[in-house]
């Protein structure tokens, strides 16, 4: 196991062996939860940082943080570390995040129950949601209670969702969304796409 997540992070897919062997154990245990067995790359990393914006005010939320390899890039590209909320549901993963983000806001929990997870002084507060947990996997209505918790603290801000799918990763029509597709890079293993979704008007 740790041959394996050794030969992919000295194949520049983990940005050091630690987080790629942490991730590869976390996928071993729970395939479903993780989605990917390395982190995402530099590559899928920039184009995820592209589309964060955020107003004076306001704060990044960032869902399924795992090794905070985009964390990490939101902070080198200038988000000061006290505008980053990190959610992550593995406690381990968690736990990591605490030591590399010292100075961000990392919540362990499940972003289903964002409304009760991040305080509530921040709710409408939040210039990008980006969702790195693998809602493709999930069941329909499954997928609906993350939706449905972000429109909760982040009301008519839709999110962005990186993800290895050809075509929209969500079914974006039956949610109510409109689906755009803003980045796509080969340099990631998968090659990935950055989706957004907003609320059809
Ligand atoms: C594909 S990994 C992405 C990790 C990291 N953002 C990256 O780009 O390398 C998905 C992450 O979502 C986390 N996750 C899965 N379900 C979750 C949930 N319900 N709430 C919070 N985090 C979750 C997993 O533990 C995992 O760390």
């Amino acid at each position: 196991m740790k041959q394996a997540a050794d030969a992919l992070a000295s194949r520049g897919f983990g940005q050091d062996i630690a987080n790629a062997g942490l991730f590869f154990r976390r996928w071993l245990a729970n395939p479903l939860q993780m989605g990917s067995v390395v982190p995402s790359s530099p590559a899928l990393c920039r184009r995820i940082v592209a589309q964060t914006h955020y107003a004076p005010g306001e704060v990044v939320l960032e869902l399924g943080a795992g090794t905070g390899v985009v964390s990490q890039s939101l902070l080198t590209a200038g988000l000061p570390p006290e505008r980053l909320f990190v959610v992550e549901i593995v406690r381990d993963m968690a736990d990591h995040l605490r030591d590399v983000l010292p100075r961000a806001h990392v919540i362990e929990g499940d972003a289903r129950r964002l409304p009760a997870l991040i305080p509530t002084e921040f709710h409408g507060r939040i210039g990008t949601v980006i969702v790195g947990i693998p809602l493709v996997l999930l069941p329909f209505g499954e997928q609906r209670r993350f939706i449905d918790a972000i429109e909760a603290v982040a009301p008519s801000r839709g999110f962005i969702l990186y993800s290895y799918w050809i075509t929209s990763p969500l079914p974006y029509e039956r949610h109510g969304l409109v689906a755009t597709r803003e980045a796509w890079t080969p340099l990631n293993f998968p090659p990935a796409s950055v989706w957004r979704y907003t609320r059809r008007t």
